[in-house]
């Protein structure tokens, strides 16, 4: 039967264990506990300690999802990290996690900021969904924390650190993948970006001086950019599904910022206890925030098989995508014909029966051979010419 469908197996998530609060960040900046709060919802947020790199909160979060997919690093088949704050320029962030993993299987990095996790999903679908491969890995993975200005109100407050992971693998049944949304204007980019670093403005004494390699962000611009697509990729989304928004279990937003979050559920008419948050655990931490929350839920209670979930992201580029995923195993999703139930104990009966006739084949004919001289002396048989 063909495998188009493509279900989230397994999930896990990796947070470091060292936790900055709004009151560490008051002896930083210009700030206050109360400001973030009621500005972003954040309370606090993990920062990568000496040994935490990317790679490692990637292969940390990997192992738990293959765990719960009850399969080993050696069954999958691709490996995709999505990531705006890999290990190294060279090489390629998914090739250390590949290594350090114990996988043996191709793997790249993916970059669309915070959006990343679900671009991430959706290109595994269609390697899933085109027969390629059955088992892939996503990760959503950020360092953020080294290309934040410690010294910069707008930005420090908002990031964090961490990791998150899903397998996924192919399924005759109509679950997992519904649909989804991609999306990308680079109009906006300036909104959101490094602007040191890479080939326009390399790494100099000037551009470190500049404070060119940290995120400079337009906050306002952003915010009014992020409540849009999440409103309108939601919608697209789940029409493309051919589901209605009532049909929306759970909705699970990037986790940038909670005005952010409630005023799209509010434009939504989605009831917040429909919607996932988070970020006042963890900030913002890019394109981990959706694969951590979807773990999270899912460790809550809050995901069970037939659910529909909805995840959507945002971020740099500018780039947005959503994807509506249908939770687990449909319950008795076909109507299996008697014929075919019963098909796995006839193939066992009809292996069998080959090997007997093979057998016996065989039998008759080292029997024959013996005969054949018996038979030609007794004149019972004449022999053919060419015998
Ligand atoms: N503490 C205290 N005051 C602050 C802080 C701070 N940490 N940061 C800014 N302010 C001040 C500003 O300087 C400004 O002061 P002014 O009026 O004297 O100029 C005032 O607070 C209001 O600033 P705004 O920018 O208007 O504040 P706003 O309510 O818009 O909140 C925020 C700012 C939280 C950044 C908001 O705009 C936001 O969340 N935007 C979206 C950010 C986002 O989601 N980014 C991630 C995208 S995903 C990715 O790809 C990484």
């Amino acid at each position: 039967m063909t495998e188009r469908y493509s279900r989230i197996t397994g999930w896990g998530k990796y947070v470091p264990q060292k936790v900055m609060t709004n009151a560490d960040l008051e002896k930083l900046v210009d700030t206050s506990d109360e400001w973030i709060v009621t500005r972003t919802g954040i309370r606090e947020r993990r920062i990568a300690g000496p040994g935490e790199t990317n790679t490692t909160m990637s292969v940390a979060a990997a192992r738990q999802a293959l765990d719960g997919a009850g399969l080993t690093p050696k069954d999958i088949e691709l490996i995709i990290v999505a990531t705006s704050s890999a290990d190294h320029l060279l090489p390629s962030e998914a090739s250390e996690v590949q290594y350090h993993l114990g996988a043996e299987c191709p793997a790249f990095t993916l970059t669309a900021g915070c959006t990343g996790f679900v671009y991430g999903l959706v290109t595994a679908h269609q390697f899933i969904a085109a027969g390629a491969y059955r088992r892939v890995l996503v990760i959503g993975s950020e360092i953020i924390s080294h290309a934040i200005n410690w010294e910069d109100r707008n930005t420090c407050v908002l990031f964090g650190d961490g990791a998150g992971a899903v397998v996924m693998e192919a399924s005759s049944q109509p679950a997992g993948i519904q649909s989804f949304v991609l999306g990308s204007d680079g109009s906006g980019a300036e909104h959101l970006m490094v602007r040191g670093g890479g080939a326009v403005y390399p790494i100099s004494h000037e551009m470190i001086e500049d404070k060119a390699m940290y995120i400079e962000m337009n906050g306002r611009e952003v915010f009014k950019f992020a409540t849009r697509v999440i409103e309108e990729a939601t919608l697209q989304a789940v029409d493309k599904a051919g589901l209605t928004l009532g049909d929306i279990d759970l909705l699970i937003p990037h986790q940038a910022n909670l005005r952010i979050i409630e005023l799209a559920a509010r434009h939504l008419g989605m009831p917040m206890d429909k919607v996932f948050v988070n970020l006042d655990r963890y900030g913002n931490t890019s394109a981990a925030s959706i694969p951590i929350a979807l773990a999270e839920a899912v460790e809550q209670g809050l995901i069970r098989d037939g659910m529909n979930l909805c995840l959507v992201g945002f971020g740099a580029g500018l780039t947005w995508a959503a994807t509506v995923v249908r939770w687990g195993q449909p319950a008795e999703p076909v109507e299996w014909p008697l014929v075919w139930r019963f098909a796995p104990a006839g193939q066992k009966v009809s292996m069998v029966a080959a090997r007997v006739r093979r057998q016996a084949r065989q039998l008759a004919t080292s029997a024959s051979s013996l005969l054949l001289p018996l038979y030609t002396f007794a004149g019972l048989r004449k022999p053919k010419k060419d015998e």
